[in-house]
C-alpha cells in the first residue's frame, strides 16, 4: 500500500494555506472515483519506475512541451524523498484541471477531437487515467500547473482517497503557488513505498524510458532529462547489441510500411533481430519486441505466443515495431498493456 498512514494529516507542503479565498479559483478541486479503479490502475498495473515515469513524461509530450525534467534521488529512498517531473508545456487552468484532469477516465480524444498538436504531435492520452499510475509506487501525487498565469496547485493522497472510498469522492484544497513553476506541469510524488533498500537505478530508468518513447532525442524538439542527463536517442538502440552471422552480417529483418493482412491497411515498420544468446545484456535491456503506437511504446517486450524453454530461440528476439493502427478505435483491445 502507498502509505500505512492512512487519514493522517497531510504532508509538511500539501498543510500550506490555501490560495486567495473568495474567488472561483480557491474553490476546492473535487474528484469523482471509484477506488477498485484506482487501485487497479495504479497500484496493480503499474509497480515500476520506468512506466510510471512514463506516462507523465507522455503527459507532457501531448502538451507540447520541449523539455521534461526527470528528477531522482541518488540515495536509497526514504520518508522525504520526492520524485519530480516537470515539464515546460502548455499547463493546464483551474478549468482545464477541474474539467480534464480530474474527470477519471476522459477520453480526451473524444472530448476534444483527435487532432494533432500545435507542434504537429499526435496524442498519446486516450484514457484519463495514466496520471493514476503514480499510486503504483507513491503514496501522494502533487500537481502544480500554469496555464495563463494562473497556477493551480493540489494533492492527491491515496490514504485519503481511500478513506473517502465509500462516497466516491475528495476534495482537494487549492494550495498557494510554490513560485517553482513559471510553464507547465510540475508532478511531485511523495510517499515512496519502493526502492527503499537500494537506490533507484538510474541507468535502467534512462533504458526503460528511452525504449518507452520513441520520439525522445532533440531531432522531435521533446527533450527528456534525469538528473540534468539528457536521455538520447542512442540509448533506444538495441540494434548494436545484435548477432552476426559468418560473414559478418547482423541478423537483423527490418520491415517497411508491411501490411500484416492483406487488404486491411494495417501496417508495421520497424526491425527485429537476434541477440548472441551468450552475451549478458546490459542493466535494465529486456528482451522481446516491443509495439509503438504514436512514438508510445503499447506493448512492453514480448516474444508473440513463444513460450521462453519451448521455443528456445524467441527469446533471443529483440526489436521494436511501429502500428499506427493500434491507436484507431476499430483496435483499441490490442493497444492496452
Ligand atoms: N503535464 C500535463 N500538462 C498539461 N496537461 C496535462 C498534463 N498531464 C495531464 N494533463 C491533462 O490531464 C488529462 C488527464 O491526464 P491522464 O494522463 O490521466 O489521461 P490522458 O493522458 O488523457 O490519457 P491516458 O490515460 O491514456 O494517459 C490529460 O488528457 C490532459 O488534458
Ligand atoms: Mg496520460
Amino acid at each position: 500500500m502507498p502509505s500505512k498512514k492512512t487519514g493522517t494529516a497531510p504532508t509538511k507542503t500539501s498543510s500550506k494555506p490555501p490560495a486567495t479565498k473568495g474567488k472561483g479559483e480557491s474553490k476546492n478541486y473535487k474528484m469523482q472515483f471509484d477506488i477498485g479503479t484506482i487501485k487497479h490502475l495504479g497500484l496493480q498495473m503499474y509497480s515500476t519506475l520506468p512506466p510510471v515515469i512514463g506516462e507523465l513524461v507522455s503527459n507532457a509530450w501531448d502538451a507540447d512541451a520541449s523539455r521534461v525534467d526527470i528528477t531522482i534521488p541518488t540515495g536509497a529512498i526514504t520518508d522525504d524523498s520526492e520524485i519530480i517531473v516537470k515539464d515546460d508545456g502548455d499547463g493546464m487552468t483551474d478549468k482545464d484541471v477541474r474539467d480534464a484532469y480530474l474527470v477519471v477516465g476522459r477520453d480526451r480524444r473524444k472530448d476534444k477531437g483527435d487532432a494533432p498538436t500545435k507542434k504537429g504531435r499526435r496524442l498519446q492520452g486516450r484514457k484519463g487515467i495514466g496520471k493514476f499510475s503514480a499510486f503504483g509506487i507513491a503514496g501522494e501525487i502533487e500537481i502544480e500547473t500554469v496555464k495563463s498565469r494562473e497556477t493551480s496547485r493540489f494533492v492527491m493522497n491515496y490514504a485519503k482517497m481511500e478513506k473517502n472510498a465509500p462516497r466516491r469522492e475528495i476534495s482537494m484544497p487549492p494550495l498557494s503557488a510554490t513560485g517553482n513553476v513559471v510553464k507547465g506541469t510540475q508532478v511531485t510524488l511523495r510517499q515512496i513505498n519502493k526502492y527503499r533498500n537500494r537506490p533507484i537505478n538510474i541507468q535502467a530508468l534512462r533504458r526503460g524510458l528511452a525504449r518507452r518513447f520513441s520520439i525522445i532525442g532533440s531531432s522531435q524538439g521533446f527533450n527528456v532529462f534525469i538528473n540534468g542527463t539528457h536521455i538520447t536517442p542512442q540509448e533506444r538502440d538495441l540494434k548494436r547489441l545484435l548477432d552476426v552471422d559468418t560473414d559478418g552480417d547482423q541478423y537483423l529483418w527490418e520491415y517497411d510500411n508491411v501490411e500484416i493482412e492483406p487488404g486491411t491497411g494495417w501496417a508495421v515498420s520497424g526491425w527485429i533481430g537476434a541477440l548472441d544468446r551468450t552475451n549478458e545484456l546490459e542493466d535494465g535491456i529486456q528482451r522481446g519486441i516491443v509495439i509503438f503506437a504514436r512514438g508510445k511504446m503499447v506493448q512492453a517486450p514480448f516474444v508473440f505466443d513463444a513460450t521462453v524453454g519451448q521455443q528456445y530461440a524467441l527469446s533471443y528476439l529483440v526489436g521494436e515495431l511501429h502500428a499506427e493502427f493500434v491507436a484507431k478505435p476499430l483496435c483499441t483491445e490490442s493497444a492496452e498493456v
